[in-house]
């Protein structure tokens, strides 16, 4: 289990998450629901390790052990990925290394160039990006869509106990935004990936099947439900649940 126990995350001085708590088992996937400024993307980032997020209290395991302690690198090895919001770019080192390499850095794993392409061709052909990528810089230039759905193809890859991921659809077009709702769905089903799924609109949750909704705003989990809960974000907003 992936267990986040009320969580405080401070930036600059500021509390930004005031004691976020949420229990995902594998193969779950719960929806983070929020707007703007309510600290979706700040609990992300400390739960992975961002240097400028700190966790002042609580805690984060996977089958109980501790997270917050590790450095970054570590934490992936435990098993957590996160998908950015604003995924960076690199120039300098192309797509394919990047992964490759991240790959290989994961116990168990020894890719040589050739099966990792043959690989790695196959995940970009479903999530219809062109081949060509894996010869391309990291992000760099990339269109906002095809970042996020790179960050899809490394998930697919790195195949993680747990994912969080941040606004995986901004940017995308509805026939992208199906193509991963439906990547999410497989890894969840094959590998049995819990996943955090943060997003603003219900669109998404079109395409995917949470078993959990939370309604996030001023750094706390506001309401927690099920399925109908987004509808009635969509029909009524979120001013409602906002004290
Ligand atoms: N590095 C930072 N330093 C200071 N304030 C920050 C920092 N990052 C985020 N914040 C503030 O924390 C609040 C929550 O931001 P964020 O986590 O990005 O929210 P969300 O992802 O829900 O839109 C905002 O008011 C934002 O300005
Ligand atoms: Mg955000």
């Amino acid at each position: 289990m992936f267990e986040i126990k009320d969580i405080h995350v401070a930036a600059d001085k500021n509390e930004i998450v005031k004691g976020v708590s949420l229990t995902v088992k594998p193969g779950e996937l719960h929806a983070i629901m929020g707007p703007n400024g309510s600290g979706k993307s700040s609990l992300s980032y400390a739960i992975m390790g961002h240097p400028h997020y700190k966790v002042t209290s609580g805690s984060t395991k996977i089958n109980g052990n501790e997270l917050l302690d590790l450095p970054v690198n570590e934490r992936a090895h435990r098993g957590l990925f996160l998908g950015f919001q604003y995924p960076h770019e690199v120039p300098g080192i192309t797509f394919g290394n990047f992964l490759r390499n991240c790959a290989n850095s994961f116990e168990g794993n020894n890719f040589g160039v050739a099966d990792f392409y043959s690989l790695i061709k196959e995940k970009l052909a479903d999530l219809k990006l062109n081949e060509k990528f894996v010869g391309r810089a990291l992000n760099d230039g990339f269109s906002g869509g095809e970042k996020k759905r790179s960050e899809i193809a490394q998930l697919a890859i790195l195949k993680p106990k747990y994912a969080i991921l941040d606004e995986i659809d901004s940017g995308l077009d509805v026939d992208a935004l199906k193509l991963v709702a439906d990547e999410i769905e497989k890894i969840r089903k094959t590998n049995k990936t819990g996943f955090i799924v943060i997003t603003h609109y219900k669109r998404l949750l079109n395409y995917l099947s949470p078993d959990h909704v939370h309604v996030m705003a001023g750094g706390q989990i506001l309401k927690s439900g099920d399925k109908n809960l987004a509808e009635e974000i969509e029909t009524d907003g979120y001013e409602k649940f906002i004290k």
